[in-house]
């Protein structure tokens, strides 16, 4: 989106009160901005009604544990800050951003001086994606740069050093990508730059464990039971590019993308791979539908497929 700004919310939510996003709202000593010193959280509004806030809230809760700190409103104030920024902004349909950030604080990468977390939370409308990446599907590309090694950054921690994200992606983009595929240091498949990865494999749905070094995605969580509540046998381990380029359809899960077919992968010589026939499969069809009359059921919001 290059003309972002056409979006740009009416209010934003910053440590309890709405206020204009034009205005500095917070510090340039914020250790978010200058370390990437915090964390967040990307929910969905469907028909003014959050889709699984609570487990966004625990993930929350737990990404802030890994960096040492706690989480700085009650759970009822976060809940009526996801309520207020979007009613504030007359959205219905949006996406929430919810930030955590250690706070204003000296130069240096002691935290001491750090007396109060910055929360922020932007309410936008939801950008659809084109209909033709759930009709044709998607081309994911295995790219050079490698997931952050779980004893470094660990990718459970949903923080906001995306920055070797941002790189998967870029060059994702120039293979000519809509999603970067990252291994991790021993070779093993563990997500994508904002979404976790499924494939069906012998009519098995397939995902690399969350040991491999990847986000607990909360769809990934929803799509899992769904699957089994289809009695469809559901696997996770360690997998290779290869299990990728076999098998009979693969999928990206996340809480924007919902449930985003891939119909073709490059491979890391940069050679284009069919996945399946090509086209999108029934599963992954059948787990979108069954992940959509979920969110009709919780938000009351209808869909056309
Ligand atoms: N991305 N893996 C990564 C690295 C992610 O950033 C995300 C989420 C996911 C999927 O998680 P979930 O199902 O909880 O959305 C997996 C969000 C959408 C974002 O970055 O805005």
């Amino acid at each position: 989106m290059r003309n972002f700004k056409k979006t740009m919310p009416k209010k934003i939510w910053v440590n309890g009160r709405l206020v204009d996003p034009r205005r500095p709202a917070v510090s340039v000593f914020d250790r978010g901005f200058l370390y990437g010193d915090g964390v967040y959280e990307t929910i969905r509004v469907y028909d003014g009604k959050p889709f699984q806030l609570e487990p966004h809230f625990q993930r929350l809760a737990r990404s802030l544990r890994g960096i040492g700190m706690r989480v700085p409103f009650g759970r009822a104030v976060l809940g009526d800050a996801v309520a207020s920024v979007m009613a504030a902004n007359r959205l219905a349909d949006g996406v929430v951003r919810l930030t955590v950030t250690r706070g204003e604080g000296a130069l240096g990468f002691d935290p001491a001086s750090c007396r109060r977390p910055t929360v922020v939370l932007l309410a936008v409308p939801f950008a659809s994606h084109p209909a033709v990446h759930y009709e044709k599907g998607v081309r994911a590309v295995f790219v050079r740069l490698r997931r952050n090694a779980k004893n470094a950054l660990d990718p459970s921690i949903k923080s906001l050093n995306n920055l070797n994200n941002i790189l998967a992606k870029m060059e994702s983009m120039k293979k000519g990508g809509q999603e970067a595929l990252m291994l991790n240091q021993e070779g093993y498949l563990t997500e994508g730059t904002i979404s976790n990865i499924f494939f069906i494999s012998g009519g098995v749905l397939k995902t690399p464990s969350l040991d491999c070094g990847l986000l607990d995605g909360v769809t990934r969580s929803v799509v899992l039971s769904l699957a089994k509540r289809r009695s469809l046998a559901v696997w996770e381990g360690r997998c290779r590019p290869r299990h990728l380029f076999s098998a009979e359809e693969v999928f990206l899960t996340s809480t924007t993308l919902e449930v985003m077919p891939v119909t073709s992968v490059v491979d890391e010589q940069g050679r284009l791979r069919r996945i399946g026939s090509g086209q999108v499969g029934e599963w992954s069809g059948r787990l979108l539908r069954d992940y959509r009359r979920l969110i009709t059921k919780a938000t009351g919001k209808k869909f056309k497929i």
